[in-house]
């Protein structure tokens, strides 16, 4: 199924809640929230009280993308707060299979991610207990980067990978994706699309989001 996630970190932060509810009624299915701790990236965005206050005022489907270091001390915290998924780091922690088991544990679905530097082979151990891969397509850190092209290849290789092996996972691309770039990773094998300046800043966000998941559903 096509999903587009919007996230957050392109919009306006002091009225975070009202911008959460505007993608959503535009058709949005899950809404991307990015927590960074200034070590595992060089930026700090927002934990868990953030996400905890907009709880309260949507109830769209929470993707939280952890870019955190041993991310297994704060899983509590962000299934607390009302995460509905958690993406960890493959880079960020020395338990990754532990900490996959922790977020289930909690009955909520669980995703790791990999930089561009990191190999794609490195998942398929961990393919069957995931409910998600997020293929990062920028350095993470940063909202408005482009695109880059190569780390397809990536999401082609985990998704050949899940159909050989008769496992059913969602693959989702994350940096720099817009209306013009986004069948590209559809192609690739990707299904869940993260979008955050090509939405926020756009003029009409509902129409972007309405093509993305035309382009999806299409391929
Ligand atoms: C980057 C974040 C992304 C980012 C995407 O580290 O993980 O989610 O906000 O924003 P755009 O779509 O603007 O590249
Ligand atoms: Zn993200």
């Amino acid at each position: 199924m096509t999903i587009i996630s919007p996230s957050v970190l392109a919009a306006d932060f002091s009225k975070l809640g009202e911008e959460v509810n505007k993608v959503h009624k535009a058709g949005a299915q899950y809404i991307h929230l990015d927590v960074m701790d200034g070590i595992f990236v060089p930026n700090i965005s927002f934990g868990p009280s953030v996400i905890a206050s907009l709880r309260k005022v949507s109830d769209i489907f929470f993707d939280v993308h952890l870019m955190i270091t041993h991310p297994e001390r704060y899983i509590k915290d962000y299934v607390d707060a009302g995460a509905d998924l958690i993406t960890i780091h493959y880079e960020s922690t020395f338990d990754v299979k532990g900490t996959v088991a922790l977020i289930k544990s909690y009955g909520k679905k669980a995703a790791v991610s990999i930089k561009p530097a990191t190999s794609p082979e490195v998942i398929f151990p961990l393919l069957r207990e995931l409910d998600m891969v997020l293929v990062m397509t920028v350095e993470p850190g940063f909202g408005g980067q482009k695109m880059m092209p190569d780390m397809l290849k990536k999401v082609r290789a985990i998704r050949e990978y899940a159909k050989e092996n008769g496992i059913d996972v969602d693959i989702q691309v994350d940096g720099g994706i817009t209306p013009d770039n986004v069948a590209s990773a559809f192609e690739a094998g990707a299904n869940v699309i993260v979008a955050g300046s090509a939405v926020f800043k756009a003029e009409n966000p509902e129409k972007v989001i309405s093509d993305m998941i035309a382009t999806g559903n299409s391929i």
